[in-house]
């Protein structure tokens, strides 16, 4: 049906039938609002959300009442800062560690902080040669920010052998973690990783676009950011009593399909990861093109190079003419490119629908275009 190679799962994954199908059934037979009315299609509705809340808890390890639907990981991201400021422990002295992994989502809402005077500052911590985070000078701060994996490097940070180090330097660190990209090679345990804070988007792992997960540890204690239908109990001119967690964080209609997606999408992703042996071969045979730098390790989960004398657009433009889908440019992710001394890589990354033959295509184009 498809002629295209789409090597561009790390942007977006493509959807598994099965997804497009519970969503259809979901949109056909059985949708209405949750957690609104009590008639039989809301019932229905509420178990769903329940269920793939629950699913979704297991999957990374959680209680259910700590997880919480979001928009994507950006949305995740940012109302980890405006949860993390209208707490009562917070104050402007805060001082934020932030790492040349994290894309533009994770960091700029901490930059936008201290920009405002909102915090003191934002530090960073080191990398080592292998563009590792460096776990013995974790530095000493308020808020630490890690990104588990990035998404040019695609290498697993060891989370939670850096959270402890962050600990022994402030017991009280707030540590929040980015895994937008590590969820889809890697297991998560957040109670291992003793993360207060984990972040991941829906369509990065084969759901839809427009829902996100955020982990809360501390659900029941902490401050909801955002208030409006679905939230509250109770609610008079003067006070409100709110809803139970997770509910509580949850104002406004959830986008209800892509929950029912998101579901199915786990189960899926739980049976059959990207196959990183592509990566590998295509990373061997790349390496035979004198003309063509590559970035990232041949156990990365991701393939990221340059190529002498040519433009990544272009580059991306000419692959792209032939058929061939993979990402060119920053990938929001501008601070790991200008360590790396370049403004932008091709990144090839792989789905469960990708094949040998995808990339031998992939291969024998861009011997074609790279002689
Ligand atoms: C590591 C990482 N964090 C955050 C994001 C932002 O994800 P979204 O655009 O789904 O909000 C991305 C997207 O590429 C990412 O790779």
């Amino acid at each position: 049906m498809n002629e295209i190679v789409y090597m561009d799962a790390a942007a977006s994954f493509l959807k598994p039938k099965s997804v497009i199908n519970a969503e259809m059934d979901f949109l056909c037979c059985h949708y209405a609002n949750a957690g609104r009315g009590v008639c039989a299609r809301v019932a229905w509705v509420d178990n769903m959300v329940r269920d793939v809340r629950r699913m979704v808890a297991n999957f990374i390890n959680a209680h259910e009442s700590q997880v919480v639907f979001t928009a994507n990981a950006t949305d995740g991201l940012n109302r980890v800062v405006n949860i993390i400021t209208r707490q009562p422990f917070y104050n402007k002295s805060f001082v934020c560690a932030v790492s040349d992994l994290d894309h533009h989502s994770a960091r700029m809402p901490w930059h936008d902080l201290a920009r405002r005077g909102q915090i003191a500052q934002v530090i960073k911590c080191d990398l080592d040669d292998n563009f590792d985070i460096k776990i013995d000078s974790i530095p000493r701060a308020d808020v630490l920010v890690v990104t588990a994996m990035s998404n040019v490097l695609g290498v697993a940070q060891d989370v939670a052998a850096i959270v402890s180090a962050a600990r022994k330097k402030n017991p009280n660190v707030i540590v929040v973690v980015d895994a937008t990209q590590y969820v889809v090679h890697e297991n998560i345990d957040v109670c291992a990783w003793n993360a207060d804070f984990v972040v991941m988007s829906g369509h990065k792992i084969g759901a839809d676009t427009g829902v996100g997960i955020l982990y809360i540890r501390d659900s029941q204690n902490l401050e909801p950011d955002k208030f409006g239908g679905g939230m509250v109990a109770r609610i008079d001119d003067k006070k409100w009593v709110l809803q139970d967690v997770p509910e509580k964080w949850e104002a406004g209609t959830l986008p209800l399909t892509q929950i029912r997606g998101l579901g199915v999408a786990v189960e899926e992703l739980k049976k059959s990861r990207p196959d990183l042996r592509l990566i590998k071969y295509m990373y061997d045979e790349l390496k035979k093109n004198p003309r063509i730098k590559i970035l990232t390790g041949r156990d990365a989960a991701m393939l990221s190079f340059v190529i002498d004398g040519m433009h990544v657009l272009d580059f991306g433009s000419l692959v792209g003419a032939n058929g061939i889908c993979v990402r060119v440019g920053n990938m929001c992710a501008s601070w790991i490119h200008r360590i790396l001394g370049v403004d932008g890589t091709v990144r090839v990354s792989v789905g469960p629908w990708n094949t040998g033959v995808d990339a031998d295509k992939f291969i024998s184009v861009v011997n074609k275009i790279v002689k």
